[in-house]
């Protein structure tokens, strides 16, 4: 039985509350000691955070998240990115100038499940699903979806900043070339029981992907 959760116990983000996730990953700034100083934060947010940590399955209700926001939920005591694309995002995901820039644009290498080895990375393209830690050195992302000349980064295309070493993510979490992580972001095993509801901790059925085959979280 999964575990259900309201979007209201969550960290959300986006247009209207960004500032309340980068205080969050702020704090959480700091190499590998970001995971534990931002997972306490979180699962006081979670209804049962033992059974959270034990490991078994999240549900989230998507019918509260509007296009362009992100929640982060918690699953086996690691932050999951949850992103509900705008048409525009979808489509960007499939940009030759984008891909021509990314690391690995086919999801070759081993970090998401079989059934998601495709162009936006997870089982719908409106929902993206990544483990939110950094394959360099497990700082938390930024999530900063709009292109700015400036911030956080010049040229920032949109996607996802890591600012402790510069590390770039498109929405699909997958890193750029020439920067400091050597994998894309890590795609938990999720699928969707009903139009609303999204599952994360367990592969659809007719799957047995064992996500501790993933190359590196
Ligand atoms: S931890 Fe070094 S760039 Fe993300």
């Amino acid at each position: 039985m999964a575990d259900s959760i309201s979007t209201a116990k969550l960290l959300t983000s986006g247009k209207a509350s960004r500032r309340d996730f980068l205080y969050v990953a702020t704090a959480a700034f700091g190499a590998v000691g970001a995971v534990a100083s931002l997972i306490p934060m979180i699962s006081q947010m979670n209804p049962d955070a033992s059974t959270l940590a034990a490991g078994g399955p999240v549900d989230l209700d998507l019918s509260k998240v509007a296009p362009g926001q992100q929640v982060v939920l918690r699953w086996r005591t690691r932050p999951v990115f949850v992103t509900h694309r705008t048409p525009q995002a979808v489509e960007k995901l499939k940009d030759p100038a984008l891909l021509s820039q990314l690391a690995d644009p086919q999801s070759s290498e081993l970090q998401q499940p079989d059934y998601v080895a495709n162009w936006h990375r997870s089982v719908k393209p409106e929902f993206g699903v990544v483990v939110g830690i950094c394959t360099h050195l497990g700082c938390i992302p930024l999530f900063e979806p709009d292109p700015n000349p400036t911030s956080p980064a010049p040229n920032w295309p949109g996607g996802y900043f890591c600012p402790c070493h510069g590390s770039k993510y498109d929405l699909a979490g997958r890193v750029y070339n020439g920067v400091p992580a050597p994998y894309n972001l890590p795609v938990p095993p999720h699928h969707f029981p009903s139009d609303t509801m999204l599952r994360v901790g367990e592969n659809p059925p007719n799957s047995d992907f064992d996500f501790a085959t993933i190359r590196q979280i």
